[in-house]
């Protein structure tokens, strides 16, 4: 079964519950926290937001798109209905960690296999909004984080990443208007928790992410065609933007988006919170040296291993919450050797020091590739990215 989760379709209620609902676990778009060492219990977090897990009938269906090993034939990708990726960042720090590349990744294989073009969001108004930062030290860090974007591997020809600040007007503004007029206050309220002492910029923030939703923002993409289907990626805290955009849809007699969730990359010290850029031995960065990763792993990685070797060959180590099993669940490749793994060190022969190795290798590679490929882009290839332009694809 995936950690990810996905709306279902009877997601479209307003007010369904305020982000703080019946749980210990607390996540919304700026909080995510809970108390149990083996993480969010995304079983409830599910239920909370109306979710659906992605189980394994779905990832067959998914996979029944696939010939095993192979991308389809374009023939084939191209005689499906199109649709369009959408995904996007507040760009809140200049240093990144690998936590924030995980929707990328899957961002970049899903438009791989389905061969789409991806609409990239930036969004500097949210972060000058919510955390008080200044409009040119915004612009900065918005360009620094979108050549971290395009290190993922994307291709100018079928990509368009915009910021806020520079895209607003025209089609964009104008559905943004449209989704402003038909959300109140109150409905905002519900949904995000808003309170009567909050800026009005905040208040009218959740329409800005949810415009890109709709094909109608971008007319040097589709053209005139108002009904594409728009898929996003997104981490499971971004909900609450889509729960508001999916209900505002077919009153603008658009598609609603579908959504495919991810779960967080745990913190180093413990699954409790998500990676977090502020904190640096909790975290890692894709600027960090092979060595600042490995002392890192080794200093602050939390483990499910014994006290001691004894115990640990006797016991056996807790997978559940070991940092670097999770870890090399998120970014190890080989289904079998992770099988292996979780086998060795939960029957106690693969130590602490050993799963921790495997881990630091695999980040030290994840890490390094990420900085060869980063080092490479100029400025040009930002503007190819930047500047609205149309996409090698026929709408
Ligand atoms: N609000 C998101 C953040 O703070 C950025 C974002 C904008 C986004 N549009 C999106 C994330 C669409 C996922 C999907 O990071």
């Amino acid at each position: 079964m995936s950690d990810i989760v996905s709306t279902s379709d009877g997601v479209n209620q307003l007010n369904l519950e305020s982000s703080s609902g019946d749980t210990d676990d607390v996540v919304d778009p700026w909080n995510v926290a809970c108390n149990s060492a083996s993480g969010i219990d995304y079983d409830k977090l599910i239920v909370r937001f109306g979710c659906t897990k992605i189980d394994q009938t779905l990832l067959d269906r998914f996979a029944s798109l696939l010939p095993p090993g192979e991308k389809l034939h374009r023939f084939l990708r191209r005689g499906l209905k199109p649709f369009f990726l959408y995904t996007g960042r507040g760009p809140s720090s200049g240093s990144l960690h690998v936590g924030h590349l995980v929707p990328f990744f899957f961002t970049k294989w899903l438009q791989d296999v389905f061969d789409v073009p991806l609409i990239i969001q930036m969004t500097d108004d949210e972060k000058f909004l919510w955390r008080g930062m200044k409009l040119d030290e915004l612009q900065k860090i918005t360009l620094d984080n979108v050549r971290d974007i395009i290190a993922c591997g994307f291709d100018p020809d079928k990509t368009f990443i915009f910021s806020d600040m520079s895209y607003m007007g025209e089609a964009f503004y104008k559905n943004v208007l449209q989704i402003q007029r038909l959300v109140t206050f109150n409905q905002v309220k519900g949904i995000f928790g808003f309170g009567d002492s909050d800026s009005i910029g905040k208040i009218a923030f959740p329409a800005i992410q949810a415009a890109p939703s709709f094909s109608s923002s971008f007319p040097h993409i589709f053209g005139s065609k108002k009904d594409i289907p728009c898929l996003v990626p997104c981490a499971i805290d971004q909900d609450p933007y889509f729960r508001m955009t999916r209900d505002v849809a077919p009153r603008l007699k658009y598609p609603k988006p579908a959504l495919i969730h991810s779960s967080f990359l745990p913190a180093l010290a413990g699954a409790q919170t998500k990676m977090s850029a502020s904190d640096p031995n909790n975290s890692v960065y894709v600027t960090d040296t092979a060595n600042q990763i490995k002392n890192k792993i080794n200093k602050y990685a939390y483990s499910g291993g014994g006290q001691t070797i004894e115990e640990h060959r006797e016991k056996g180590g807790n997978c559940a919450v070991d940092i670097s099993y999770q870890y090399l669940k998120y970014f190890l490749e080989d289904d079998d050797r992770l099988a292996e793994i979780e086998r060795d060190y939960s029957s106690g022969q693969l130590l602490t020091g050993e799963i921790k190795k495997l881990v630091i290798e695999e980040l030290q590679k994840i890490v390094a590739e990420h900085q060869v490929r980063r080092k490479a882009i100029n400025d040009e290839q930002l503007k190819l990215f930047m500047t609205p332009h149309k996409l090698n694809f026929n709408f």
